[in-house]
């Protein structure tokens, strides 16, 4: 009875709150409701989609059940599989599959307004130019291309044609993340001392993946000094980074699958990272932000949050964290999906831009030349014409 007395009114008779962070409480009260408001007037894209391999199927699964969206192609070079992935994903005869010998159809095809890139990164820049020539908005898996130069091309040619180019970092676009982003960006933590970035990877990608991918600096840890620079707004002015390859396979292809990293920046904050090619635990993903007024951090997800299991006098155990970057960026990779295509439908102002894209590329061959040479690398940022606030 002690407590009785703090019940208070019914709760039918107080207004129903729910915290804003729950997005998909508010996407489904907008279906439920058939709210109307919360849904831009659009016309129905058409796409095409150029390699299913670990991304691409991702974005596969977001762009067909995406109602904004109607696939019309897939260009991929595992022709084998075509039968395969016709059945498991129920597609229409209305969408064609091809080799990408074949991507002009999707070039010429008046119909088709928006292309996907999946494709291994040697061949992004191509699908891209090609793209952009024929009047197609770009969505492209980071990096946008093998190095600076194609990058800037790529960027120059959507400028010229006025085309959406987005570079997916899809680690932006995840709820955790963009949180904390917004709290430090409000000063709730005061001014950013520290900033400390985990990124260990999960599953171990193959060597045939690696011999393509750019390396582990402009593969992997783009999205480090991404998130780095998201969160801080502000572009580094010296990189140092040591690196080793300490998984033979690894070593022979010239690669580094162990890394530490630091970036000094102008107002004097320091980012720490470490990464690693292979994470036995699972998709290992964290940063912590510290200010002269608190902390923030994001630590890892877990497919069962709420789940301690309690057994005999060993103590608490945790179900394990998520596996691989699809299963802890499910929402991610959603959520960008829906940026770019407000981006093209309604003219949202794109999260992602050609200077910021350029600018982590820049820092990724700093990086990868620090480790190499031993030598930390100072950034001049004034004759590229890159903003240094990072916004
Ligand atoms: N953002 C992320 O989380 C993330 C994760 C993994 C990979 N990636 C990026 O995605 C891209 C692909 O990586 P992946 O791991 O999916 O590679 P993958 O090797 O698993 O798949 C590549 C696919 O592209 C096909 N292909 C090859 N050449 C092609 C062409 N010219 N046109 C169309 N299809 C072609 C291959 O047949 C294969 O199916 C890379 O740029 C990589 O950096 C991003």
């Amino acid at each position: 009875m002690a407590t009785f007395k703090f019940s208070g009114p019914s709760p039918y008779k107080l207004p129903q709150t729910y915290p804003e962070e729950d997005a998909l409480h508010t996407e489904y009260v907008n279906n439920f409701t058939l709210n109307h408001a919360s849904k831009r007037p659009f016309k129905p894209l058409v796409g095409a989609i150029f390699g299913l391999g670990r991304a691409g199927s991702i974005h596969l699964s977001n762009i067909i059940n995406n109602h904004r969206l109607t696939l019309k192609y897939i260009v991929d070079d595992r022709p084998e599989r075509f039968a395969d992935l016709k059945k498991y994903w129920n597609l229409s005869d209305k969408v064609v599959l091809i080799p990408s010998s074949e991507s002009n159809r999707v070039y010429n095809d008046k119909e088709v307004n928006v292309v996907f890139i999946g494709s291994p990164t040697w061949t992004h820049h191509d699908i891209v130019v090609n793209s952009i020539a024929n009047d197609k908005d770009v969505f492209c898996e980071k990096p946008i291309a093998e190095n600076i130069e194609e990058t800037k091309k790529c960027y120059e040619a959507a400028k010229a044609k006025n085309r959406v180019l987005f570079s997916a970092f899809n680690r932006r676009f995840d709820p955790s993340y963009r949180a904390l982003k917004d709290r430090v960006r409000k000063g709730e933590i005061g001014h950013v001392q520290i900033l400390k970035v985990t990124s260990r990877d999960s599953p171990l990608p193959s060597i045939d993946y690696l011999k393509t991918s750019g390396g582990v600096f402009h593969d992997c840890l783009v999205h480090d000094f991404d998130m780095a620079c998201w969160v801080l707004g502000e572009l580094p002015i010296r990189v140092q980074a040591s690196a080793t390859a300490l998984i033979p396979e690894i070593k022979a292809i010239d690669d580094f699958d162990t890394i530490g990293f630091m970036l000094t920046y102008p107002s004097g904050t320091i980012v720490l990272g470490d990464n690693s090619r292979f994470s036995p635990n699972g998709y290992d993903q964290r940063l912590e932000v510290f200010g002269n007024k608190g902390m923030i951090k994001v630590e890892n997800e877990r497919p069962f949050h709420s789940t301690d299991i309690l057994i005999g006098q060993e103590g608490v155990k945790h179900s394990p964290i998520y596996y691989s970057f699809p299963s802890r960026y499910k929402l991610g990779y959603r959520n960008e999906l829906e940026h770019f295509l407000d981006v093209v439908i309604s003219g949202c102002p794109m999260d992602v831009t050609d200077y910021q894209t350029l600018a982590i590329s820049k820092i990724a061959t700093a990086a990868e030349k620090s480790a190499r040479t031993g030598q930390s690398v100072e950034l001049d940022w004034s004759r590229d014409g890159i903003p240094t606030n990072y916004s």
